[in-house]
């Protein structure tokens, strides 16, 4: 089969590297791309936009199957375009894909099927938002931008006063231009966050490993949030009976639910959970893969993931039994010095050749120089990682890679798992 991957990150470089795997598999292309996943791929320049470009390249080159990485091609209605014209892809249309797309839309879905998650209220007027604000007990809030907002829209505020100001950032200033002009205001939820993951032809599910990722730019999950710093699976923090309940309460009833409403999903349903006392709730969903736990949920896949799609496409994920591997994936970004914030690109990067063949390195932000040489190109560079029977070793290897790699300005955190690793005693 010909397949064609959209995306550009880690998550698509991992979904390449699995894709590659499959005896199914005889090419894959690749749109954008970045240097590392092209060793694997054809990767060609066009924007994930121009669905009629996409369709026109789908036809030209034969593919027979596209999978789509990110968020914002799915809510934009790619795969209803691509399945109107008879091309085979995997990820939500753009009904279903309003679980990520609209905050508004999944938190009225779980209220109203008692899926357990923060209590919230839904505002389109800021002088209704403030006058809640206003009502409501000093302490922590989280304000969140109804529409997507590159990873940014949820603000956690610490009082009332910094509410009041991400609400008038994004209902008055429009900080996200119309993403912005609803919101969700929400209760403040404590515990561990951790990521699970389902895949399902819309009947049907099997669940993937789940994971945790680390969001802040500094060890002991200081500095500004990110988007993820490193990820390890499986997650210590849900036992095996937690990831029952998790799915018993959330994943199932999230299924059902979407059913009731005539939703036909199909896809990963990703979602984000904050283990509170209460149990496991929901912080959000997402409609596709994460980044960065994929680069440690598919190593740990030892099914054909191939196999896994179009059984999810021709409605048949029933037969699958997934089967996977006995054992921990650490993965740890390397970004550019300044990220979050400032950084400058186009670094060389060493070490990458010293590296042992099951040494797990994804690219995200790299391109290739003039001479053949990787450089750097974003934020977050590249996740490196290791699978191992056990998650110390998992970390030493991982770390252990990470020695041999350098370029000017690298920044990593040396705390990837660790915390994991005292609880596990
Ligand atoms: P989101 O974009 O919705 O995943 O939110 C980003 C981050 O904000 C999450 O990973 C949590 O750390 C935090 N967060 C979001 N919603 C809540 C909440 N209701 N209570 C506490 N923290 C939250
Ligand atoms: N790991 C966070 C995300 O993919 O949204």
């Amino acid at each position: 089969m010909r397949v064609l991957v959209l995306g550009s990150g880690g998550r698509e470089h991992t979904l390449v590297w699995k894709l590659a795997q499959s005896p199914k598999v005889d090419k894959i292309f690749c749109i954008p791309g970045n240097a590392g996943l092209c060793e694997l791929a054809e990767c060609h320049n066009l924007p994930l936009s121009d669905f009629d470009a996409l369709t026109d390249f789908i036809r030209a080159k034969g593919v027979d199957f596209t999978v789509v990485g990110p968020e914002q091609p799915l809510v934009n209605g790619v795969v209803d375009y691509f399945q109107e014209r008879g091309f085979p892809v995997f990820g939500p249309n753009r009904q279903a894909a309003q679980l990520e797309g609209s905050k508004i839309f999944s938190k009225k879905l779980m209220a109203q099927y008692g899926i357990p998650t923060a209590d919230f209220r839904e505002f389109d007027q800021a002088g209704e938002a403030f006058d809640y604000l206003d009502s409501l007990p000093e302490g922590p809030v989280v304000v969140k931008a109804d529409g997507l907002a590159a990873g940014k829209g949820a603000v956690v505020c610490p009082n009332r006063a910094a509410a009041r100001e991400a609400v008038h950032h994004m209902m008055n200033d429009l900080i996200f231009k119309d993403a912005g002009s609803r919101v969700v205001i929400e209760e403040f939820m404590t515990g561990e966050e951790v990521s699970i993951f389902a895949i399902t032809d819309g009947k049907d599910l099997i669940t993937l490993t789940p994971a945790q990722d680390f969001k802040r730019s500094l060890d002991g999950d200081l500095g500004k949030n990110t988007g993820g710093m490193g990820s390890y699976a499986p997650s210590v923090y849900l036992s095996p009976e937690l990831h029952q309940t998790a799915l018993d309460t959330i994943i199932y009833p999230t299924l059902k639910a979407l059913q009731a409403e005539g939703i036909l999903y199909q896809g990963v349903i990703y979602a984000g959970l904050m283990l509170t006392p209460a149990g496991p709730k929901v912080i959000e969903f997402n409609c596709r893969f994460g980044d960065p736990e994929t680069q440690v949920v598919l190593p740990l896949l030892q099914s054909d993931l191939m196999e896994i799609f179009l059984a999810v496409a021709e409605g048949r994920l029933g037969e699958i039994e997934p089967s996977f591997y006995d054992g921990s994936a650490v993965c740890v970004v390397l970004a550019s010095g300044g990220y979050p914030d400032f950084y400058t690109t186009g670094k060389v990067i060493s070490g990458l050749e010293g590296l042992p063949e099951e040494a797990l390195v994804f690219h995200a932000g790299t391109q290739k120089n003039e001479r053949g040489q990787f450089i750097t190109s974003g934020g977050r560079v590249m996740a490196v990682g290791a699978k191992q029977s056990s998650l110390q070793s998992a970390i030493d290897s991982a770390y252990r890679y990470i020695a041999g790699i350098s370029f000017d300005a690298m920044h990593f955190r040396k705390d990837i798992a660790r915390k994991a690793l005292e609880h596990k005693i």
